[in-house]
């Protein structure tokens, strides 16, 4: 299994372009189900979960073609010109818990699904009771049967009003796209406003969905009987981009984060400020710049967008570890978010938890040291750490990385990080390169 090597102390210059966001690109890829045309996303980051994605779409009859060759440069076309097949596999959607989004779009669309659910997850249980409750607002009878949900709207879909009660991003999103195609009238209340669902909800109106509210709690759609396709661009991924502005606070660097917008991490940017962080709007994007002296401790509660996102929660917590004071980070979202916390704390990082809350006493430097861990943005947290750390730091299951972060390793060495991929079976040390770099001054 491939590895990452890391030697950091150095602070990071140059720029970043952002990829498009994961979590839009999914969801975008489902709503192709939604029309017998094609659909066109352009700016779709080439991702493990992507290809996934892609090929739970591939088998359920979804022709699938990717083109272009560099970052913000890739699409693909999806035409679900049909026979459409109703029923997505264990194998398949065990992989990846977003395929449960095929759902709401192949009821829509056929009247008819057989979903495998999608498991446990590593960052808490993660059920679906929302997506499906929804789903039988809208007149769907719903039944589990050896693990698969068979959803099933004999006469089709109808309009309904429905609160959710908790907000969840993908169940609004799967509710969304199965509401466009409803008879009469859909009100959704209490939705996700993650931009990622506003950007779902943008492309389905090109592709002639009634909706309004878009960006708000509350979501109206009047259905249509068709949709048609469309060529759309997937937004910027927020997660990355607060991810490299890190990079940059963490190693006192300034990175220029092109082919994004700072509004996209409202509270981030925030917090990141207060901890002695700047940021400068450009015409491409804007500049992160890391503090002059130390980072400063602060106080972090996850929350629904616009709050503190959780999936930042792991790469800030990197950050605290080498702050100077105490801080406290709440996960509210999520009950088993904190797997990165014994993996920081083998690079020298003090941190306890109580409940829902890490307490982090910043220290000055962290050391290197072998890690991994068990999701994606618990993975760049520890690539984050590394980057602060002039020790050697081996980061293992990159499979994660590659799931969320498009050319990671290219992205940070072309602002100078020492970082490398250790194939499997591979020899060469970076520790050679690291001399290099130190020769060069
Ligand atoms: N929840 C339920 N029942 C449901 C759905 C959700 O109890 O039917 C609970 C969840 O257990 C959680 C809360 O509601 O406690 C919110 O979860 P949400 O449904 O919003 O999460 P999600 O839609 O499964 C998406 C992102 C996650 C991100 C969360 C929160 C995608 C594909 N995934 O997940 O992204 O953490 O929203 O913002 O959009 C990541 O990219 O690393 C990632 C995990």
């Amino acid at each position: 299994m491939d590895k990452i090597k890391i030697i950091g102390g150095r602070p990071l210059t140059g720029q970043i372009r952002i990829s498009g966001a994961k979590n839009a690109a999914l969801p975008l890829m489902c709503a192709s189900l939604l029309t017998n045309e094609p659909l066109i996303l352009k700016n779709l980051p080439q991702l493990a979960d992507v290809f996934t994605l892609g090929s739970v779409l591939s088998h359920l009859g979804v022709k699938t073609t990717y083109k272009g060759e560099a970052v913000g440069d890739h699409q693909a076309t999806f035409h679900a010109q049909g026979p459409i097949l109703p029923e997505a596999p264990y194998d398949l959607v065990r992989k990846m818990r977003a395929s449960v989004l095929v759902l709401g779009p192949l009821v829509a669309r056929l009247g008819y699904a057989k979903v495998s659910l999608p498991g446990g997850c590593a960052i808490g249980s993660r059920p679906v009771d929302i997506h499906l409750k929804g789903l039988e607002a809208l007149g769907t009878d719903i039944t589990l049967e050896d693990g698969y949900v068979i959803a099933q709207a004999k006469n089709g879909l109808k309009g309904a009003e429905f609160s959710f009660p908790t907000i969840t991003v993908t169940g609004t999103e799967n509710i969304l796209m199965a509401a466009v195609l409803a008879q009469g009238t859909t009100r959704l209340l209490n939705c996700a406003v993650e931009p990622e669902v506003t950007d779902l909800a943008r492309c389905l109106q090109t592709m002639g969905a009634k909706i309004e509210g878009i960006g708000t709690p509350i979501l109206t759609i009047t259905g249509v009987s068709s949709l048609h396709g469309t060529s759309y661009s997937v937004l910027p991924d927020r997660i990355e981009t607060g991810t490299y502005a890190m990079a940059a606070g963490i190693t006192g660097g300034e990175i220029e984060l092109i082919s994004t917008n700072l509004d996209l991490i409202p509270t981030a940017s925030q917090t990141l400020e207060m901890m002695g962080m700047s940021f400068k709007k450009t015409d491409q994007g804007f500049i992160a710049k890391g503090p002059s002296r130390r980072l400063q401790a602060a106080e972090i509660v996850t929350d629904p967008y616009p709050g503190f996102a959780t999936d930042l929660q792991a790469q800030i917590m990197a950050l605290a570890c080498v702050a100077e004071g105490v801080s406290f980070i709440t996960e509210t979202i999520f009950e088993n978010r904190f797997m990165h916390v014994p993996e920081l704390a083998r690079m020298g990082a003090d941190i306890t938890i109580k409940g829902n809350t890490a307490i982090i006493k910043g220290t000055q430097h962290l050391k290197g040291a072998p890690v991994m861990a068990t999701d994606l943005r618990a993975s760049v947290s520890l690539v984050l750490a590394a980057l602060s750390s002039s020790e050697e730091t081996m980061v293992n299951r990159v499979y994660h990385l590659d799931r969320g972060y498009e050319e990671l390793e290219n992205k940070l060495s072309a602002c100078g990080a020492i970082i490398e991929r250790v194939r499997e079976g591979s020899t060469h040390d970076i520790s050679e390169t690291a001399q290099t770099f130190k020769a060069a001054g």
